[in-house]
């Protein structure tokens, strides 16, 4: 079956240079004489684009990629989407930037934004815009920390929210710093509930008892260590810590604690979120309401845009200018994300994801089988990872042959990523509306590559 408004090009995996060919060559020695070395995705992907449509990429040298990446889960409808196109297009003649003062665009995108939240957020919610990932992150602790007047944040160990912060620390209005800035003092760490790796040794149906015990314990006792909690900030699903589903009981005790003692549930959905579990937001998989939730990523169609939505008694007291910034809700991208989420509850694009998503996973699972450094297989939707190791019994992490087996994938023209504590974990995060075809020709691409590095 082809997806509905897949705009794929035709022909993919198609190479037919040495890779990198010779203009991306060329395209790559241009940006190296002036770009930082710093980059990372050069290097991963070592190759200059000339256009991408659908679920493909063509590089200057006529190369024709299957993409498995999504720009890191940034296009959940693909490259070039027509329903996204023509959104930012008709946008486009009316206004690209205004400041927070209302247009058409951004009250559409507040009323379905709201009309799609979880649970008790929906429709009953409040929005804040940021820009980035982890300008919604900022906000949302800032707020957690704003509404229970206590500083310490809990994350998790893998947890993964950005490269951001402490600029507000040379912004000479303290208006802005008192509830933002916060310094790694004030974040304390737990284990997620990772099961392949947790470093208690318990039965596993314990394991969110084991991490949420602890929260409580932090919680309640004054002489716990970290000082007062003011937020407990995690993603759903862990993105670049691994692709790691936490054991089903998970998100609902942290709920029930967190309740309980009245500390805020901030649930990152950044990576998550826009239909890319099968759901619209991975907390509904566990039917929870964050109070705070951070969106990203997708709600942009490829456009740097964020926010956070929280409970409504939460907005009240917040001063004016809380979290603030010039580009909050840019136009283009709201067009493109009320057209996606529209996208997302009248087709029937979510329930394919489920589908497709558990037979990619089925298909990882037989190559499990066959290769013993495949420690283990898990995911939901089309977040799906394939850890890799050196033995099974050890479950050392395998880096080496993680990297070897994106290269060889990408020789053959399959761009996966990877992801994890060690960089051992292959994951899959193709758009949400790769056809059939490219499914298939990528896992063929997925399970060669593999075996070809795994073949004594
Ligand atoms: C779960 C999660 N939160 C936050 C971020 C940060 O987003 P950004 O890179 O837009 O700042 C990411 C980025 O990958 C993410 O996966």
């Amino acid at each position: 079956m082809k997806s509905e408004y897949d705009v794929s090009l035709e022909g993919a995996p198609r190479i037919v240079t040495d890779l990198p060919g010779p203009k991306s060559r060329e395209m790559l020695k241009r940006q190296d004489k002036y770009e930082t070395h710093t980059r990372t995705y050069t290097n991963i992907f070592q190759l200059a684009v000339n256009r991408a449509s659908g679920s493909t990429i063509e590089d200057m040298d006529g190369n024709l990629f299957i993409d498995w990446f999504a720009g890191i889960c940034v296009l959940n409808l693909g490259h070039n989407h027509p329903v996204v196109r023509e959104a930012m297009e008709e946008q486009l003649d009316k206004l690209v930037h205004i400041n927070e003062i209302p247009s058409e665009v951004r009250v559409e995108f507040l009323e379905t934004l709201e009309s799609v939240l979880p649970g008790k957020l929906r429709n009953k919610s409040k929005v804040m815009f940021t820009v980035t990932g982890a300008d919604a992150c900022e906000a949302a602790i800032s707020l957690g920390r704003f509404v229970s007047k206590k500083k310490t944040i809990v994350a998790f160990g893998g947890a993964y929210h950005g490269v951001a912060g402490d600029i507000i620390g040379a912004t000479a209005n303290h208006h802005y710093r008192d509830y933002a800035g916060l310094s790694a003092n004030n974040i304390y760490h737990l284990p997620f509930p990772y099961t392949y790796r947790f470093p208690v040794k318990v039965p596993e149906e314990d394991i969110s008892k084991v991490v949420v015990d602890q929260l409580e314990y932090l919680i309640k006792d004054p002489y716990s260590g970290p000082g007062a909690i003011g937020g407990v900030l995690v993603e759903p699903i862990q993105g670049e810590g691994g692709y790691i589903v936490p054991p089903d009981d998970f998100l609902p005790m942290l709920r029930e604690v967190t309740e309980k003692h009245s500390v805020p549930l901030i649930i990152d959905e950044v990576q998550t979120g826009v239909g890319r579990t099968g759901k619209i937001w991975a907390s509904e998989h566990y039917g929870i309401t964050p109070d705070i939730m951070c969106i990203s990523k997708s709600i942009g169609g490829g456009l740097p845009t964020s926010m956070i939505a929280y409970r409504e008694e939460y907005d009240s007291d917040l001063p004016p200018g809380f979290h603030f910034g010039t580009y909050r809700g840019n136009p283009l991208a709201l067009a493109a994300g009320n057209a996606i989420l529209n996208y997302l509850k009248t087709s029937n694009l979510l329930d394919r994801v489920t589908q497709k998503g558990e037979y990619i996973k089925k298909r990882f699972e037989e190559l499990k089988d066959r290769v013993p450094q495949i420690g283990e297989v898990r995911g939901k939707g089309f977040m799906i990872a394939a850890e890799m190791v050196k033995d099974r019994k050890t479950r050392e992490p395998n880096p080496e042959l993680t990297t070897k087996s994106k290269t060889s994938m990408f020789k053959r023209g399959l761009l996966m990523h990877t992801c994890g504590h060690y960089s051992n974990v292959l994951r899959h995060m193709a758009p949400l509306t790769i056809p059939d075809n490219l499914i298939e020709k990528g896992l063929e691409v997925f399970e060669a590559s593999i075996l070809e590095n795994t073949r004594k």
